[in-house]
């Protein structure tokens, strides 16, 4: 059994991802009754306590509300650490807050050219002994700063002390796609290039980088979210069964599947950028950095064989949602004489705002004529607000050393070693307009399944729920 860890320390406390997301999530925890221990915040802003605790305050106004008791437990718990991550100052100063913590967890929410800095100063200064680390996707910007920032890890955490989130895995949606595959017998028999035609994963924001041009330029679409949070889903999607639930059959199915993925060649990719982000503050006036990727993968092993998975990701999109299509073969023999449409039978996961799983089917038409019509099954449909929220899962998770929903390294590897060959310019970048589908050159990548599948915005959207970080 692992211990709990003790201290809950953040670094970029006053950042992005703390006031959209690490806010939301602690108040659950501590919702849930099992949070009592020293919350500490680390960033580098002048700010005061006080300050920070009204920034807390703020966050859940907007991201799910203020529940007095569990603010008025978060505010007694809650530390300010205010430094430069360079300065060995800082860690003193955080050594002294944790006080008679002895495994506390450090939460790195800052940008991954800072980990290895902050990793080193928190083992100079005594805060790394029993500790874990939580460290935040992108792992490196390619395989080999990958590499290098894993053995930096390693020289002062333990595997066991090292989670790799990448809060998608988090996600109720996307772990239904493992129950809903696995926990069923229907689907298993026809989930393999005999029966399915394509794979699309979409995932849309409406959105543009809000802010975080300077975050974003270290990254672009392709680094942000498909080698980490698409892939994930594809792995989800194409991994064979494991024997049982626990962390290391699950983790090493993944790790089969991503093996044996296609690199990349630069013809499966198309790059975009919406034309106003160069005007973004943070972002270079000639930058390159996609904000738009369309690419084609394809699995070499059995049960894949010549089925292409297309994934799609782009920012200032027409809407806000993360959809996967399974589109499957036509019937082998038109029986009622009729033009078959392209997609007649597919099924559908929405993964984001809503969650919804659906298969899609067709049925006779009343009147005399045997003409059929298409209708959608509905297997579960939710407006998303009764949700544990992802990051409130993952770290909670990480406090109680519980690796299953973790990257582990040897997966984050296969990931870099599937999109190393794309990374840089090696493809060209498209201007696309605002609020379309990205650029022209992205449909004929799916020209041969009759196009791509545009995800319709979400209807039932409660308020709340974060747009992106
Ligand atoms: C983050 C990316 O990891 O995921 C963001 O850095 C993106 O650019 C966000 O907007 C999307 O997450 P979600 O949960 O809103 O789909």
């Amino acid at each position: 059994m692992e211990e709990h860890s003790d201290a809950f320390v953040f670094f970029g406390a006053t950042g992005d991802l703390a006031y959209k997301e690490i806010f939301p999530a602690l108040r659950v925890l501590i919702q849930q009754g099992h949070f009592d221990v020293p919350i500490i915040g680390v960033a580098k802003s002048g700010w005061s306590l006080d300050r920070l605790k009204e920034r807390a305050r703020d966050s859940l106004k907007h991201h799910g509300g203020v529940d007095p008791e569990s603010f008025d437990e978060l505010s007694a718990r809650l530390l300010y650490v205010d430094g430069d991550y360079q300065d060995a100052s800082t860690y003193e100063l955080l050594r002294r807050a944790l006080g008679a913590a002895k495994r506390p967890l450090h939460y790195l929410a800052i940008p991954p050219s800072m980990f290895a800095t902050v990793v080193a100063h928190l083992a100079q200064s005594n805060c790394a002994k029993n500790a874990r680390v939580v460290v935040e996707k992108p792992f490196g910007r390619d395989l080999a700063s990958a590499q290098a920032l894993d053995r930096t890890l390693h020289e002062y955490f333990p595997e066991s002390a090292i989670f790799r989130i990448d809060h998608y895995l988090g996600k109720e949606p996307v772990q239904n796609l493992l129950y809903f595959r696995f926990a069923n017998s229907f689907l298993e028999p026809i989930w393999n290039h005999e029966h399915i035609q394509s794979v699309q994963v979409t995932m849309a924001e409406e959105f543009g980088v809000q802010g975080r041009g300077k975050f974003y330029e270290e990254v672009g679409a392709i680094r942000d979210v498909v080698q980490n949070h698409l892939l994930q889903v594809m792995v989800l999607l194409a991994m064979d069964p494991p024997a049982s639930s626990d962390a290391v059959c699950i983790r090493d199915e993944k790790i089969r599947i991503m093996r044996a993925m296609r690199p990349l060649e630069p013809s499966c990719v198309v790059r975009g950028q919406f034309n106003s982000y160069r005007r973004e503050p943070g972002v270079f006036p000639d930058s390159h950095v996609e904000t738009f990727a369309a690419v084609c993968f394809y699995i070499d092993n059995w049960r894949w064989a010549g089925v292409p998975f297309y994934i799609r990701s782009g920012k200032c999109l027409p809407v806000t949602a993360t959809e996967v299509f399974v589109s499957l073969k036509n019937p082998p023999h038109s029986v009622f004489g009729e033009a078959v449409p392209s997609q007649a039978n597919y099924f559908r996961f929405r993964l984001n705002p809503d969650f919804v799983i659906s298969v899609g089917a067709r049925i006779k038409a009343g009147g005399e004529a045997m003409v059929g019509e298409e209708v959608e099954l509905i297997a579960h449909e939710d407006a998303a607000d009764n949700r544990l929220l992802p990051y409130a899962r993952l770290l909670g998770d990480a406090m109680r050393g519980d690796p299953t929903l973790f990257n582990r390294q040897d997966a984050v590897e296969a990931a870099w070693r599937v999109i190393d060959p794309v990374l840089g310019n090696v493809t060209p970048l498209h201007e696309y307009e605002p609020h379309t589908w990205g650029p022209a050159e992205a449909d004929a990548i799916a020209a041969n399944i009759g196009g791509w599948h545009n995800p319709r915005p979400c209807e039932k959207l409660p308020t709340w729920i974060p747009r992106g970080f």
